[in-house]
């Protein structure tokens, strides 16, 4: 794998690493790294969804134009096995199909890894059906303003999120990452429609399978990413996220135990960094308050991985107390600050729903190096 790493496009702020690691260890800070920022890389989480509905092409030309590094597809497929941006196989959440008489009969109960899910899903509708449906602001109650382009937009395939991705790169004069997630893939190959191989193909078709392709395929599933690497012989560097508790579907081992030292160095032998929940990097205090860095980010550079963790988002609702500006929970706080105080740990890179702000801490951050 070290063959592999030494073309990843990271930085991670010297800074912030520990001295451990050296210079070599953060070689893009002083040559450019990714495209052309120097450090860390901003992440549009689902696009820019705090700004448009989530996984649309809109949230994703969004999150280009406001100077993301890479956009983040979540990848579930359809009942004719095309792969579609979702967050999760259930549509009702983000789609106005709860409003078409016409799917009424497509509602349903599914145990969904062990969880009993009822609504509408993915795995039920033709790639034509699902076209007719428009995209839904998630969570209204905090991001009204999104609500203004609900029912504008339609679920985009993934070859259509290449194909923007594509286009913004000609027309920014950029490399534009692209940084797709499979979701629930051990679910999705028991229903006999698994996503490894349509998703191998379109990153192949689309000349993206290279290790120093700017792809960063990313699941919560060690075992999925494990088989990509061995049995589909992906290329392209990949990520594991870890969940604050609990451990990946259909595997024994936690998170927690995924992210020792031996762990990560298990990880290392077939992916290229983590996304940890960012409280794994910096946990917070019984109060709610920002507390102190875990180890994690220098024992994950120590095994030979990027750190990248999620999700940061800028209404008071998801930031620490400490960094919450006034108690309506729609309104941002102390966004930027966060964000500055998680990149100054040495992070490689974070996902946020306002690329714009990411790239403001990271600027922020920079100018102090
Ligand atoms: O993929 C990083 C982050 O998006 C993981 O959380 O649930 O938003 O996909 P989720
Ligand atoms: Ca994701």
């Amino acid at each position: 794998m070290a063959d592999r790493r030494q073309v990843l496009r990271f930085g991670a702020l010297a800074a912030g690493v520990p001295a451990v690691l050296g210079a070599a260890a953060t070689p893009a800070l002083a040559t450019g790294g990714h495209g052309d920022h120097r450090g860390p890389l901003i992440v549009g989480h689902r696009g820019a969804s705090g700004y448009r509905p989530e996984h649309t092409l809109a949230s994703y030309e969004l999150a280009a134009r406001l100077g993301a590094d890479y956009i983040e597809p979540d990848l579930v497929i359809t009942k004719d096995r095309v792969l579609v941006a979702r967050h999760e196989p259930e549509i009702g959440g983000t789609t106005d199909v709860a409003s078409r008489p016409e799917f009424a009969s497509r509602k349903r109960t599914v145990l969904l890894d062990g969880v009993s899910v009822t609504g509408w899903f993915t795995h039920d509708f033709t790639l034509a059906e699902l076209k007719t449906l428009r995209a839904t602001e998630r969570i209204p109650q905090l991001r009204q303003h999104n609500t203004l382009y609900d029912g504008l937009f339609q679920v985009p395939t993934f070859q259509e999120v290449l194909d923007l991705r594509k286009r913004l790169e000609q027309e920014l004069d950029r490399e534009i990452g692209v940084f797709p997630e499979t979701k629930h893939p051990t679910y999705f190959r028991r229903l006999g429609l698994e996503l490894e191989a349509p998703l191998v193909r379109s990153l192949r078709r689309n000349g993206l399978d290279r290790a120093d392709a700017p792809v960063l395929v990313q699941s919560f599933e060690a075992k999925n990413l494990a088989t990509l690497r061995a049995a589909y012989k992906l290329r392209a560097p990949m990520v594991f996220l870890t969940g604050a508790a609990g451990s990946p579907f259909d595997d024994p081992k936690t998170y927690a135990e995924y992210l020792k030292p031996a762990g990560l160095r298990e990880l290392s032998r077939y992916a290229d960094g983590i996304g940890p929940d960012k409280s794994q990097v910096i946990p917070r205090t019984a109060d709610n308050t920002l507390g102190t860095p875990t180890s994690l980010v220098a024992d994950a550079h120590a095994a030979g991985l990027k750190v990248i963790p999620y999700t940061f988002r800028a209404e008071n609702q998801f930031l620490p107390a400490d960094y919450r500006a006034g108690t309506d929970p729609a309104a941002y706080g102390r966004a930027i600050a966060e964000q500055v105080a998680f990149l100054k740990t040495g992070l490689d890179g974070l996902f946020t729903d306002q690329p714009d702000i990411g790239v403001l801490a990271r600027d922020a951050v920079l100018a102090r190096v």
